[in-house]
C-alpha cells in the first residue's frame, strides 16, 4: 500500500519525517533505521536532534543502516556521507556507533566493499523503516538507472545527471567522485516501511513518472509502487503533477 501525504513546505515535511521516525523509535526502542544522505533529509535529522535533546527520544538500542557512499571518501572528507552523517545525527544524538553502518568508501577493492556491506545488512537485519530521497533521474541511494534492478550492494558509476546535482557539494566538479557503493534495490525493498521524502518543483516530474508510471529500472525509484508499505511525504512543489 502507498500512501500520499501533502504538507505545505519543507519545513513541515521535515517535521513530519522527524514524527515518523520517532514513532517507529519510541515503538520499538531497538529499530534498525536505514538512513539516507542528500539535502532533503537535513531537516528531518535536525528535528530528530532536537527531540532526542528535550529528552523526547532515545536512540540507545538503535541501529542504522546507510544507504550509500562515494567510492575514495571517507570520514575525513566533508564530502563523505559518513561524514555527513556523523555532523547532522550520530555526533548529536546517543546513538551506539558500533551500531552505525555507512558503506566503507575507503575500500577501493570495490567487491570486498560491498560483500562485507552485505554481510553487515545480513546480520542487522531489514531495516523497520528506510528512509529515502529521489534523485532527478529517479536514483534511490545511488541505484541509477539501468536494465535491471540490482538485488545486493554494488558499486555504481553515478550518471552525468546525478555528477551534475551533486557538484553543489564540491569544490569544482571534476571532485565529484564518479563512483559509488550503495546498497542494492533488493536491500532497500526489504526494508518493513520505505519513507520516501520529497521537496520542490524540480522534482514534481520524476516523482509522477516514479509513482504512477512504469515499473521500470530505467526508473529505480518505480519498483516502489511493488513495495507493500510506502509512505510518501511530499510538499506542495513535489506533488504538483500529482494533486492538480
Ligand atoms: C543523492 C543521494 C540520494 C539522494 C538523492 C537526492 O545523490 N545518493 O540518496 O536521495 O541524490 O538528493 P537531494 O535530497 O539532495 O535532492
Amino acid at each position: 500500500m502507498m500512501r500520499i501525504y501533502c504538507v505545505k513546505d519543507y519545513d513541515e515535511l521535515s517535521r513530519a519525517a522527524a514524527n515518523r521516525i520517532a514513532a517507529q523509535v519510541t515503538l520499538k526502542p531497538d529499530s534498525v533505521l536505514g538512513v539516507a544522505t542528500g539535502s532533503t533529509p537535513v531537516g528531518m535529522y535536525e528535528n530528530l536532534v532536537r527531540m532526542y535533546e528535550s529528552g523526547d527520544l532515545d536512540f540507545s538500542e538503535v541501529t542504522t543502516v546507510n544507504l550509500d557512499e562515494y567510492k575514495g571518501l571517507g570520514k575525513e572528507s566533508s564530502q563523505s556521507y559518513v561524514y555527513y552523517m556523523e555532523e547532522k545525527l550520530f555526533s548529536k544524538v546517543n546513538l551506539n556507533r558500533e551500531r552505525t553502518f555507512v558503506p566503507d568508501g575507503t575500500e577501493l577493492d570495490s567487491e570486498k566493499a560491498c560483500r562485507e556491506y552485505d554481510e553487515i545488512l545480513a546480520q542487522v537485519g531489514p531495516a523497520d523503516i528506510q528512509v529515502l530521497g529521489i534523485g532527478h533521474d529517479g536514483h534511490i541511494g545511488f541505484n541509477e538507472p539501468a536494465d535491471y534492478f540490482p538485488d545486493g550492494t554494488h558499486c555504481v558509476a553515478l550518471d552525468e545527471m546525478t555528477i551534475q546535482a551533486n557538484k553543489r557539494f564540491f569544490e569544482s566538479e571534476k571532485d565529484v567522485p564518479r563512483e559509488s557503493y550503495t546498497m542494492g534495490i533488493g536491500a532497500i525493498m526489504r526494508a518493513k516501511t520505505i519513507l520516501l521524502l520529497v521537496s520542490g518543483e524540480e522534482k514534481a516530474g520524476i516523482l509522477k513518472k516514479a509513482l504512477f508510471g512504469p515499473v521500470t529500472p530505467r526508473v529505480p525509484a518505480s519498483i516502489l509502487q511493488f513495495h507493500q508499505d510506502v509512505v510518501v511525504i511530499g510538499d506542495e512543489g513535489a506533488l504538483k503533477e500529482i494533486t492538480e
